[in-house]
């Protein structure tokens, strides 16, 4: 397997890391800064002995040495600063993804993508479509990171181990998220039953604010320790077929009422990619709490502006209005 990371700040290189220490695969970290994922490559290749991993990352300037990459993972963008929303990142980083993304057309087009760049919904529909790619090949990381957030916050509050809670979280990868206590359990006992509606509320608050929170104590940055697990949560159910059941941005085609849009709803992921949708059965407050997610994220897709001229090869027409 060679897996290509594009973008050498904090979340790839510690994707590279994660994804190493897997042993996943071989490894290609990008980025335009000279010498950054050169040295970044070298350094963790140097903890490889100790970390006892077999695997190679390379570090690169150059797009060609992704040729033929089994799965490349997009982090390249512009990170939040203190008081931003993530869709306040739309425009600089769109540009970014139009670049990268023909890159991948040129060099890798047999590639799955992981997409990670924020605003992370309208970035992975913005890579879906000009790519031309298939609807599985091309999808976004968010749901396992906000559902982590939120077990994190389950754990804590109940003070039981992380590996005992299951939690999802549905929806924009914004605050307009939406974690599903109905969906959420602790060794098999819902979350309903064991927390009162306050404290779940409080909880759920937290959980949208994870990714602020860290923004704003860290001023120059955003959190990239848990995006870079969750993206090797993905790649590891990839490449080793695992048809793991993850919350995940995808293009929607009617599922849950929804079309032409990426969003996070759980999905099958196997060597194929996104291998099945699952539908959920929502209540009335879910689906109406989904369809303000949606919209927000139609938003911002309108924002783009997309343009014929925008795509790049394949046979992208038909999907494009
Ligand atoms: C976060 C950023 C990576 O949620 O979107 O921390």
């Amino acid at each position: 397997m060679k897996i290509s990371i594009i973008g050498g700040g904090h979340v790839g290189a510690t994707c590279a890391f994660l994804i190493a220490k897997r042993d996943l695969g071989e490894v290609v970290l990008v980025d335009v800064v000279e010498g950054l994922p050169q040295g970044t490559a070298l350094d963790m290749m140097q903890s490889s002995s100790s970390e006892g991993f077999d695997s190679k990352i390379f570090g690169t300037n150059d797009f060609e040495d992704i040729a033929d990459s089994d799965l490349v993972i997009v982090t390249a963008g512009f990170a939040r600063k203190p008081g931003m929303s993530r869709l306040d990142l739309l425009t600089k980083n769109s540009e970014i993804i139009k670049l990268v993304i023909e890159n991948i057309v040129k060099f890798a087009s047999n590639a799955k993508v992981i997409v990670v760049t924020n605003p992370l919904d309208a970035m992975t529909y913005l890579s879906l479509k000009i790519s031309g790619f298939e609807k599985n090949r091309v999808f976004g990381m968010s749901g396992v990171l906000d559902s982590a957030r939120f077990k994190y916050f389950i754990a804590d509050e109940l003070s039981v181990p992380m590996s005992v809670v299951s939690a999802l979280v549905i929806g924009s990868h914004s605050e307009l998220m939406i974690p599903l206590p109905r969906f959420s359990s602790v060794s098999e006992v819902p979350l309903t039953k064991l927390l009162s509606e306050r404290k779940i509320d409080s909880i759920i608050e937290k959980t949208k604010k994870g990714g602020a929170q860290i923004v704003s104590y860290l001023k120059n940055g955003s959190a990239f320790y848990a995006p870079a697990a969750s993206v090797a949560e993905m790649a590891e159910a990839i490449v080793k077929d695992k048809k793991k059941v993850l919350p995940a941005c995808v293009y929607l085609e009617g599922e849950y009422g929804l079309n032409d849009i990426c969003l996070g709803v759980p999905a099958k992921i196997g060597k194929d990619g996104i291998e099945e949708i699952i539908e959920l059965k929502l209540n009335p407050e879910e689906q109406s709490f989904l369809n303000k997610s949606a919209e927000s994220v139609k938003e911002g897709i309108e924002n783009l502006k997309l343009h014929r001229s925008d795509l790049f090869e394949g046979d992208t027409r038909k999907r494009v209005n």
